[in-house]
């Protein structure tokens, strides 16, 4: 497998956006009356929500200020948009159709404000794009009729409407891979409504290499893809290819006001924490309120987030996978000779390192505050006495004064190679 820099990128911000967060209704979910994986969705008749289109006019829509420059500061390595989710409705120019952005009261192209704005704040940019296509009327669109949504149960088209429904989707696909210079994800959902062959996803994924050979696919695009995306979920193990776990702040996609489960800041950190310590990325999602901007209780909890990583981002951001999970009770990530441990409890008396090279020990600091912590080492006592490079225990004090309330990190260096 080749090296990319999405290996150890970490950190990315994922944007569910679209029309109907003029009305704080989940993306495209309430339109086919909800689904169980969230809660707090609406149920919305299908014109009513289609109709929503006409009126997006997010006045507030500022990606360089708002957008990139705090994915910047959280530490973000990159973006991605849902530049068109299941309800079809494309937030960039289209010659393939009336049902976008340039049809509404806003017209301009938000896929590529947001591009320019990310990418001038050195933020990679990926596309979040649904194959599923609830408006389209050769998809087919779905209907009153249909409700409520069946995964076993889907309107199904003719093998007419289905040749041109995939034209339509290739021809979009072109656009957003020609049009917009380079990108560096592209990411797919909304597979499970047909089969590989359906979608043809082997010509989709040859039309991508031949186009955007750099760019990156998650692995929606059914059989294809160059990562794994658990969804609101960390891994018990590691997945054996590249993975990035997708999570919510609160349990919705998009803005909903009436969703109040938000996670604590200090959760969003433990999160970042575990998934840079099994090696994966952590796409965490905000979701845009319709003028742009995104809503304060979100804004306040990656404000934490943010000045948290002001200090600690050395020991998420460009790192791999730490420690096994029996050397250490917390997660831990490594830069060459380097480990970082990331503490999500507040220890009793020491915190214990098992099977280290323990006489190859250089130092070990508070991440923060640089202050060098007192430590001892062991190992079998016959290791001492046979073994020039044994591997022992290391057991390391951690001064009241040094727990940080989010997330405390202790670095140890092991001698140079
Ligand atoms: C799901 C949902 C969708 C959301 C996505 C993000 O598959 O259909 O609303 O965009 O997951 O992972």
């Amino acid at each position: 497998m080749q090296k990319t820099w999405f290996d150890t990128a970490r950190f990315g911000m994922f944007i569910h956006w679209g029309h109907s967060s003029q009305q704080g209704w989940e993306l495209s979910w309430p339109l086919v009356g909800g689904v169980f994986s969230l809660p707090y969705c609406q149920d919305v008749p299908i014109n009513l929500y289609h109709q929503n289109a006409h009126t997006f006019n997010p006045s507030a829509y500022s990606p360089h200020e708002a957008w990139a420059r705090f994915a910047q500061e959280l530490g973000m390595q990159y973006a991605i948009l849902t530049v068109k989710h299941h309800d079809g409705f494309a937030l960039f120019h289209t010659q393939q159709s009336e049902f976008s952005i340039e049809h509404t009261p806003y017209r301009q192209d938000i896929v590529q404000q947001y591009l320019d704005a990310m990418r001038s704040h050195g933020i990679r940019v990926g596309l979040y794009f649904s194959l599923s296509d609830w408006h389209h009327l050769d998809y087919p669109a779905f209907t009153e009729a249909d409700k409520p949504y069946r995964f076993d149960r889907l309107p199904q088209p003719s093998p007419q409407q289905w040749q041109r429904y995939l034209e339509f989707l290739l021809a979009q696909l072109r656009e957003l891979l020609t049009n917009y210079g380079e990108i560096d994800v592209l990411w797919f959902d909304g597979g499970w409504e047909r089969t590989p062959e359906q979608w043809r996803a082997s010509d989709i994924h040859q039309m991508i290499r031949q186009l955007q050979p750099r760019c990156l696919t998650g692995d929606r695009l059914p059989g294809c893809g160059d990562f794994d995306t658990p969804e609101q979920f960390i891994p018990a193990h590691p997945p054996a290819r590249r993975w990035e776990t997708c999570l919510t702040i609160n349990e919705s996609w998009g803005y909903n006001p009436t969703d109040r489960q938000f996670k604590t800041a200090r959760q969003l950190i433990h999160t970042l924490c575990e998934v840079a310590g099994k090696g994966g990325n952590l796409l965490l999602n905000v979701s845009p309120m319709g003028n742009g901007e995104f809503p304060p209780e979100q804004v306040e909890r990656l404000e934490v987030v943010s000045a948290w990583m002001k200090h600690y981002a050395e020991s998420i951001i460009g790192t791999e996978a730490g420690l096994e999970a029996w050397q250490f009770y917390g997660s831990s990530t490594r830069r060459g000779q380097r480990y970082y441990l990331h503490l999500l409890m507040q220890p009793y008396d020491t915190i214990s390192v098992r099977g280290l090279p323990i006489k190859q020990i250089a130092s070990v600091r508070s991440l923060k505050t640089n202050q060098p912590l007192e430590y001892t080492t062991r190992c079998a006592i016959l290791d001492t006495l046979q073994n020039p490079d044994p591997l022992g225990e290391l057991t390391i004090q951690i001064p009241k004064g040094e727990i940080d309330p989010n997330a405390t990190v202790i670095v140890v260096d092991l001698l140079p190679r």
